[in-house]
């Protein structure tokens, strides 16, 4: 069993990446860069049946743990990610097997951005989703990017997040 994080950058080797490259070198850990897929928003015609979201949801149900990984854009999430987040409302309505599916896994959330302190309110989306989903929400954890590096002070809390995950994949 491997976790899965869900990159939502807008760029590839960003300061996102470069958080997440500390998790997904462990090899219990994938990473999957929405930029790499063609997701279109929610329609409630479900015009877009054809792009890559749920091919992309069949290979995540393979994952026990998704973590979402996103940069602090106005205070929020990315629009990619927020956009991926919409789409999980096509497995309430049309998918219905594959909502069901997200009961039980675990949901967690890395987020950078260019302050120490994540805005009030950041983590509400996730954990609501995670529990309207019927998902177990790990917590998150926040770093940013100061002269090009990651913070010393962030590590440990990075270290804890990882040992967390990896502690729910073995048992
Ligand atoms: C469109 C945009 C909006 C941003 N808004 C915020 C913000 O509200 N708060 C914050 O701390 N940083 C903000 N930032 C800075 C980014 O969160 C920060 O540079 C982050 O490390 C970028 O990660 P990335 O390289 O993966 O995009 C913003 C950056 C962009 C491009």
């Amino acid at each position: 069993m491997k976790a899965i994080i869900i990159q939502g950058s807008s760029r590839r080797d960003g300061n996102t990446s470069k958080i997440c490259d500390l998790f997904s070198i462990n090899q219990s850990i994938d990473m999957l860069h929405l930029s790499d897929y063609q997701i279109g928003h929610f329609d409630y015609e479900f015009q877009n049946l054809e792009d890559d979201f749920h091919p992309l949801i069949q290979k995540l149900m393979h994952y026990p743990i998704w973590v979402f990984a996103t940069p602090v854009y106005w205070y929020s999430m990315s629009g990619r990610t927020k956009v991926f987040l919409d789409r999980i409302s096509d497995l309430l309505k049309i998918d219905k097997e594959s909502g069901r599916k997200l009961r039980g896994k675990s949901l967690g959330l890395i987020t950078c951005g260019s302050e120490a302190k994540l805005n009030k309110g950041f983590t509400i989306p996730f954990q609501l989703s995670a529990e309207y989903l019927g998902m177990d929400y790990l917590g998150d954890v926040h770093g940013w990017i100061e002269n090009s590096e990651i913070p010393a002070q962030v590590m440990p809390e990075i270290e804890a997040y990882l040992q967390k995950i990896l502690t729910i994949l073995a048992s």
